[in-house]
């Protein structure tokens, strides 16, 4: 069995040589030749019902199958370590296409484990997809569970907060309720959830997956039966993913192992940085010691990541930070080669309840793969010019 940083490089890619090809092939097809109405349409039936396209059938349209989407969904299994993946548009694409299929399945009722990425609240919060919530933290989850509900959805590490939940412990608590980690900041070469017993496993495959910040994804690994719920939900609602994406995103997770432990080994540097800084108030990352309570990295996480978030003294000062950094880009969004700097309360985290929005004196730093003094350079220089 090949290692995972060679699984990252080759999984997904099989038949290739047979084919004459080298690098991924990109078939941007939206609709394919059918042999007759008969098997076109016994093919229609099996992929719009969520089954797997069968050896030689057409693939009948791109909303129900695409070549190129399908190898990266066989390279995401792969790095999960699961029979399955599902690829999605973009990751709130992938979190509606779960909570739909919750409720297909009569079971309505979500625990979810705060805090979670703003735009997964909202959707949570909201109920426009029929689901109801309950909010809690991950001591609470068991007391949060009625017969109705159908999945208990947790991050960790958490956006922004970087706080961890031990998923093993999680999955212990949710008594046989299938459990949702998004592992958008840990990604599989960090943490692989389905070995800590986790029912499915989510991505915004747009971050560390893609890693350039040039293509929108979403993905789901998880068992064959979840699979095959989440395909035909994705059949009759539309939110594919499309086949260019796909091929950047699959390009992505060849380099992945490599970028995910670079863009860490210079989060660590710059997280001691500025732990050691007068004007920042508190340093969330879970290579400190104070942020790993339970001693979770080194265990069920192979390393820290590369996502810092840090609290100054006042919401003030928090706010004019981002427009002060010169090389860093002041944007949403994290896991790419360049570093980028937001402020959760004032954007990502926008639509979050009052009690639950991240302090206004927080910002957030996904560290990018430049130099790590260029980097706490720039953000000491701007913390230190906007006091
Ligand atoms: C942890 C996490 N999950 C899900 C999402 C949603 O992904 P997308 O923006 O690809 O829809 C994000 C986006 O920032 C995220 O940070």
């Amino acid at each position: 069995m090949l290692s995972h940083d060679s699984m990252a490089v080759h999984a997904g890619r099989d038949g290739l040589t047979g084919q004459g090809v080298h690098a991924l092939p990109i078939d941007l097809s939206t609709t394919a030749p059918l042999p007759s109405v008969e098997d076109g349409g016994l093919a229609y039936e099996q992929m719009a019902t969520g089954g797997p396209r069968l050896e030689g059938q057409s693939t009948v349209y791109q909303r129900l199958w695409n070549p190129t989407v399908a190898r990266f969904e066989a390279g995401v299994a792969v790095l999960e370590g699961a029979p399955e993946a599902v690829a999605f548009a973009t990751g709130m694409a992938a979190l509606s296409a779960v909570l739909l299929a919750a409720v297909a399945g009569g079971k309505k009722h979500v625990v979810a484990v705060r805090p979670l990425y703003g735009g997964s609240d909202h959707v949570l919060a909201s109920g426009v997809l029929g689901t109801e919530v309950t909010f809690t933290l991950p001591e609470g989850v068991h007391a949060a569970l009625r017969p109705d509900t159908g999945l208990v959805v947790v991050e960790t590490p958490a956006n922004p907060s970087l706080d961890l939940v031990d998923i093993a412990r999680l999955v212990a608590a949710a008594d046989g309720v299938p459990v949702l980690v998004d592992n958008t900041f840990a990604t599989p070469v960090l943490q692989r959830p389905l070995d800590h017993g986790a029912a499915l496993v989510l991505h915004s495959a747009t971050k560390f997956m893609g890693g350039h910040g040039d293509a929108m994804g979403g993905v789901v690994a998880a068992s064959p039966e979840w699979a095959v719920r989440l395909r035909q939900v994705r059949a009759i609602t539309g939110g594919i993913l499309t086949p260019w994406p796909a091929y950047l995103l699959h390009r992505g997770l060849a380099t992945l192992p490599v970028r995910v432990r670079a863009q860490q080994s210079t989060a660590h540097k710059v997280a001691a940085g500025l732990a050691g800084h007068e004007l920042v108030r508190t340093v969330r990352y879970p290579g400190l010691p104070e942020c790993d309570p339970h001693g979770l990295v080194g265990t069920q996480m192979a390393g820290p990541g590369s996502l810092i978030a840090f609290e100054l003294r006042s919401a003030e000062h928090a706010e004019r930070v981002p427009a002060a950094v010169r090389m860093i880009t002041h944007a949403v969004s994290l896991g790419g080669v360049d570093t980028l700097i937001q402020h959760p309360a004032g954007l990502t985290h926008r639509p979050v309840a009052a009690e639950a929005k991240p302090h206004a004196s927080l910002l957030r730093v996904s560290v990018g793969l430049e130099d790590a003094t260029d980097i706490l350079g720039d953000l000491v220089r701007a913390i230190e010019g906007t006091r």
